[in-house]
């Protein structure tokens, strides 16, 4: 016969045990700040900059405040967004405004402040405008969180990660560019396509420059662990290839009026959810380069872990010779739009 009483008091014994334990685990493992929510600020409360809130929120990552030159605007996108936090389930906070005192003491800052280009115009031809328009959000982001890592998005995007870290200040380790994320995304799409599998079990990246120089690297591409080689012909892949590197062009081609931004910021999200959860993801990001791939001084995209630190850690990869040549074109490219800022 059970006792129903003594199995009851034993099993809130052992409940309250755990419950203790884990308290005092995690109160050693983290400090008192680190158990308030994390806060995250989107400069730029445009295409990119809105749908980063919008799926920030409805992952319930974080607090999240935008910031506009356009004060009505972003506080009427803030409230909108806010009032679907019911129905998302989402208890983040969102606010927003032109006031940076809003942002004091964020984490993570994003910034998508700058104008998108028109259809026949490249990245490149945005660089003066964005780079001062860059510049003074920087100035600003500093100001009020100078412990913050910041993420890039406005183009062309490897000059300006380059204005921001030069701006800044900051240690290498905390400004990274968006810009490799998006390109795998569209290059593991494509291919997902192209052999009717999941996308989950399609792997690739693409590395160098956010322009039409990008490398994607097909030698490190695989489906389900089978390289990308064994299933695709070479006129395929080149195909493919071809329209990732295109395919900024092609959406902006489409849309008319400005570029892409769903998947633009669910890429950022991606980095944002692996810095502040401290994943450790392994992403294709732009960082700044000591040495590795015989690069100095400037943004290139390579794969990187992403953790709580920011950039932890850059993987120099062995390229083959013609991923290895098209890289060092990217790399000339990126050097070439660097030396036209007056940084
Ligand atoms: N890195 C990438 O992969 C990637 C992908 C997509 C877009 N982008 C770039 O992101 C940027 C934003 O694109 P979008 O589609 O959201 O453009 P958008 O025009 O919709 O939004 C840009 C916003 O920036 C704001 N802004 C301008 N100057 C500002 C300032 N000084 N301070 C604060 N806000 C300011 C504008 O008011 C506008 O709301 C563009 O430069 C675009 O090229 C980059």
């Amino acid at each position: 016969m059970h006792d129903e009483g003594l199995i009851f008091k034993i099993a809130t014994a052992a409940k309250q045990l755990r419950n203790d334990k884990r308290k005092s685990v995690y109160n050693l493992a983290v400090g008192e700040s680190d158990l308030m929510r994390k806060k995250l600020t989107i400069v730029g409360s445009g295409f990119v900059g809105a749908t980063c809130a919008h799926w920030a929120l409805a992952k319930e990552l974080c607090d999240v405040v935008l910031i506009d030159i356009d004060n009505d605007i972003t506080r009427g996108k803030a409230l909108d967004l806010f009032q679907a936090s019911p129905v998302l389930g989402s208890d983040c906070k969102v606010v927003g405004g032109s006031d940076y005192d809003l942002t004091k003491n964020s984490d993570v800052v994003v910034i998508t402040a700058g104008l998108p280009r028109k259809p026949g115009m490249s990245r490149d031809e945005l660089l003066s405008k964005n780079a001062s328009i860059v510049k003074a959000v920087t100035e600003q982001i500093v100001k009020y969180s100078p412990k913050c890592i910041l993420v890039v998005v406005s183009n062309p995007l490897d000059a300006m990660a380059y204005v921001a870290y030069k701006v800044s200040r900051f240690p290498k380790e905390r400004v990274i560019g968006m810009a490799g994320v998006l390109d795998s995304a569209r290059f593991r799409s494509f291919i997902a396509q192209e052999l009717d599998v999941s996308v989950e079990d399609v792997h690739g990246f693409v590395l160098g420059g956010h322009g039409d120089t990008m490398v994607p690297v097909v030698e490190y591409c695989s489906v389900g662990g089978i390289p990308l080689t064994q299933l695709l012909s070479t006129e395929k892949l080149n195909a493919i290839v071809d329209r990732t590197r295109n395919g900024g062009a092609e959406m902006v081609s489409l849309l008319k009026t400005g570029s892409a931004y769903t998947a633009p910021s669910a890429s950022v999200i991606a980095m944002v959810e692996s810095i502040l959860k401290d994943k450790k993801r392994v992403l294709p990001v732009a960082a700044y380069l000591d040495g590795e791939y015989g690069v100095k001084g400037y943004f290139v995209g390579v794969l990187a872990k992403l953790g709580s630190a920011g950039i932890e850690k850059i993987y120099e990869l062995k390229l083959q010779k013609e991923a290895q040549a098209h890289m060092d074109k990217s790399v000339d490219h990126v050097k070439a739009l660097v030396s036209q800022l007056s940084f």
